[in-house]
């Protein structure tokens, strides 16, 4: 694994962990970290012995954002030629599962990074919103549209306009996370469900991904279409032949492709 210094990798079983780690900024996104973090998903992607991957911060912040003492000196031709965060892109295009973890501010891009995520867990004290506007921007890291897909238009307007805040109980009564944990327990509790997800079918993981994001991209038809297509290629797996011949059998499946 290579040598970060914005980030710590970690490897425990078939899960990966990236930890952002930038203490004194509140782990704000800048170009090292943002391509430390890409590069290293990355690598954890390609890795057959990882099925799931967790990316997560201190207590205190998962991200406070992008860098904005990095971003302010720049003109819009440096944010247009530089094309900003496009890294980003890549990260999102992910096979492997990915959990945030999020404990402490989840703001701006930090919200971002959460919501490319394929689940969020939060821990009590996390608290998500993109105050963008606060700073006479928007939110440029894929916020304006893939917080409108997880929580709808109207609560999307309400955080991205006015900028607030949202708990950890609001955004799981919202959508945003799929389950709040009790802080001191969240490290522990991403590991086991990440642990979970690394033991299924590693083929199976990447086209279960794949399908449920396809939700997002494409009409009702087209989707289901897709689903069936890719159910059907799943028979063309031994991990299938084992996973039910395992259920038949009474006993735990022992997939080869993990
Ligand atoms: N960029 C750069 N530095 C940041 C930062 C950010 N997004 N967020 C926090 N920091 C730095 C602070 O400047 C401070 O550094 P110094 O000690 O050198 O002054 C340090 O982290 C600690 O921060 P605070 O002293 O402000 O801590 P606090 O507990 O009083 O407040 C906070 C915490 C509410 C998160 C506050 O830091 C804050 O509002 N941060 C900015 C949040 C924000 O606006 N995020 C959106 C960024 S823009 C963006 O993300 C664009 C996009 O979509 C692509």
């Amino acid at each position: 694994m290579s040598s970060y210094e914005t980030i710590q990798v970690t490897r425990e079983g078939r899960v990966g962990t990236i930890t952002l780690d930038r203490p004194k900024a509140l782990n704000a996104l800048n170009a090292q970290l943002m391509t430390e973090v890409v590069a290293a998903a990355e690598e954890l992607d390609a890795d057959r012995g990882i099925g799931a991957i967790v990316v997560t911060g201190s207590e205190r912040a998962f991200a406070a954002g992008a860098d904005i003492k990095e971003m302010a000196a720049q003109s819009y031709a440096d944010m247009a030629l530089g094309d900003w965060f496009a890294a980003w892109d890549r990260f999102a295009s992910l096979r492997t599962p990915v959990i945030a973890a999020v404990s402490g501010h989840a703001l701006g891009g930090g919200c971002e990074l959460a919501m490319m995520c394929d689940m969020v867990i939060a821990a009590e004290s996390a608290r998500f919103g993109q105050p963008e506007i606060n700073l006479g921007v928007f939110p440029g890291i894929g916020g304006t549209q893939r917080l409108t897909r997880a929580v709808g238009k109207a609560v999307a307007m309400d955080l991205i306009l006015t900028g607030r805040t949202m708990t950890a109980p609001e955004a799981l009564a919202v959508g945003l996370v799929s389950r709040v944990v009790p802080t001191e327990e969240l490290q522990t509790q991403v590991a086991e469900v990440a642990a979970t997800i690394a033991e299924k079918s590693l083929p199976v993981l990447y086209a279960t991904k794949e399908a449920v994001n396809r939700a997002f991209e494409t009409t009702l038809a087209e989707g289901v279409k897709f689903e069936r297509r890719t159910f059907h290629a799943t028979f063309a797996l031994e991990d299938r032949t084992e996973g039910m011949g395992a259920f038949v059998e009474k006993r735990t499946a022992e997939f080869k492709h993990r």
